[in-house]
């Protein structure tokens, strides 16, 4: 997709994902969404009793998106009730597709834009 990204449709997609959050352990639901070839993946973290098996918001809809057929990632918005950076294995998740795609983290009416590259300078790669 070309043009400008419309950044608050996003965020209305990430809040809506956040409102369906499974965290009953963390109190701190996210939700994630991501524009990929023209299209809104959502996601949000999804917990567990066994807590190692939850998985992240960002980690959900990047699964969304991969598994719809559109891996060209072209933004990323994190919706939490303040703005907060992915984690570091949503990073090196997100680097697979686009090292430089833009993250927008918000929280209420803030709003924080950071490329990728920013947070994750330096992801693993084992042909670099
Ligand atoms: N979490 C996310 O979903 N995304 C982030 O960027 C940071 C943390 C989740 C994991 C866990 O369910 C809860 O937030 C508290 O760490």
């Amino acid at each position: 997709m070309s043009g400008a990204i419309d950044w608050e449709a996003l965020v209305d997609a990430a809040e809506r994902a956040r409102g369906n959050a499974h965290a009953p352990y963390s109190s701190f639901p996210v939700g994630a969404a991501i524009l990929a070839q023209g299209r809104v993946f959502a996601g949000c973290n999804v917990e567990n009793a066994s807590f190692p098996v939850g998985i992240c918001a960002e980690r959900a809809a990047l699964a969304a998106a991969i598994a719809a057929g559109c891996p060209r990632i072209e933004a990323v918005v994190v919706a939490a009730e303040r703005p907060v950076a992915p984690c570091g294995m949503c990073r090196q998740a997100l680097a697979e597709f686009d090292p430089e795609v833009p993250i927008m983290m918000c929280g209420g009416s803030k709003r924080e834009v950071a490329s990728l590259r920013d947070l994750l300078p330096s992801p693993f790669s084992p042909t670099d």
